[in-house]
């Protein structure tokens, strides 16, 4: 199979954004990649790369091309990456999203094949063949593969038009412990690569994907669609809330990563704040807590657009009305095949 890895901003009739999303799944990175593939005519997704995250490696790159299985895209390119963080070590996150990652669904030996060639590679190959500030990076997991592409060779830096991820935390305080949130606890050095490569990132942090919750009346609103996908969306969540429940009280398992693809189709949903995103890598106690000068008190530079509000039935109405979409099967005529005719 010969995978076009060129961005189609080389087509000037061709207006869809190109996108990468980096990715540990994860349910909620699983309902992120399935928003992304019902949007064929706004985003042009270039491949999927995966890194060890919330599970290692293993089952990361095989969540990813179990999701392209549940969306007919078989022939999406999908990419393994990084199995362990650039100085640390590994951190996982069953006991949140169950020991095979994207468990609520079902889990299957996926026909979507996983492509050859490494995530880091097809990372920095894209980027180096795209036009200038063509590419949007969508990272949803920790953040080693992109530092590593960076570090490897920063010209890439020049195709890439932004970095909208999921990470951090600011009013919230962290999730994986007092002081981080999961993505950048595991990888923070990683993460300081990112928010200080220079390239426009846009962050959502848990001050805003908290408010994101899948309350027991919208996951029924998303099982109610019927179709397999959605199916398979509700039974994640399901699974997903349980933890959340317990943990926090809330009425719902938030759906983190959803919201960098949700931001990348409607931008109007979110309130942000242009402010200095700073990493701490060393302390013992706080590491990977995320500095945001939310209030401009330092002069640090500017480096990172601070996600802070939702319209949270925006969100919702955005996600039902594309998972319907799975239904109906338009969508299936916009899509374009990724595999070359032999
Ligand atoms: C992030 O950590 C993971 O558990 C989720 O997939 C999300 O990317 C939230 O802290
Ligand atoms: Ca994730």
């Amino acid at each position: 199979m010969t995978v076009r890895a060129v961005p189609s901003t080389e087509n000037p009739v061709d207006d869809r954004r190109p996108i990468v999303i980096d990715c540990d799944p994860g349910q909620d990175d699983a309902v992120a990649l399935l928003l992304a593939m019902a949007a064929p005519k706004e985003l042009d997704l270039l491949g999927i790369t995966t890194v060890a995250g919330n599970v290692p490696l293993e089952k990361t790159q095989r969540n990813a091309r179990i999701i392209c299985d549940l969306a007919e895209r078989q022939d999406m390119p999908v990419f393994a990456g990084c199995e362990r963080p650039l100085k640390r070590e590994p951190i996982t996150a069953e006991n949140v999203h169950g020991d095979e990652g994207i468990d609520g669904m079902e889990i299957f030996e996926p026909e979507t094949p996983l492509h050859s060639r490494d995530a880091v590679d097809f990372i920095v190959d894209t980027l180096k063949s795209a036009d200038e500030e063509s590419v949007t990076l969508v990272p949803t997991g920790p953040l080693t593969n992109v530092a590593t592409a960076i570090e490897r060779d920063r010209s890439i830096l020049g195709g890439i038009r932004e970095i909208v991820l999921m990470g951090g935390a600011m009013r919230e305080g962290g999730n994986r412990s007092p002081s981080a949130e999961f993505n950048v606890l595991v990888d923070p050095h990683a993460a300081d690569v990112v928010f200080n490569c220079g390239r426009p990132v846009v962050a959502m942090g848990l001050d805003v994907t908290h408010q994101v919750l899948a309350s027991p009346e919208r996951v029924k609103n998303i099982r109610a669609l019927g179709n397999p996908v959605a199916r398979a969306v509700a039974g994640m969540l399901g699974f997903f809330e349980r933890f959340d429940k317990s943990k926090y009280g809330s009425e719902g398992a938030p759906l983190h990563d959803p919201c960098t693809v949700a931001y990348l189709l409607e931008p109007a949903l979110f309130k942000g704040k242009d402010v200095n995103v700073s990493v701490e890598c060393d302390s013992e106690l706080t590491v990977g807590h995320t500095a945001v000068d939310f209030w401009h008190v330092t002069d640090r530079p500017i480096n990172t657009r601070w996600m802070y509000d939702v319209d949270v039935d925006g969100f919702f109405e955005l996600l039902i009305d594309r998972l319907n979409r799975y239904d109906r099967r338009q969508y299936r005529g916009d899509v374009q095949d990724r595999r070359d005719p032999e």
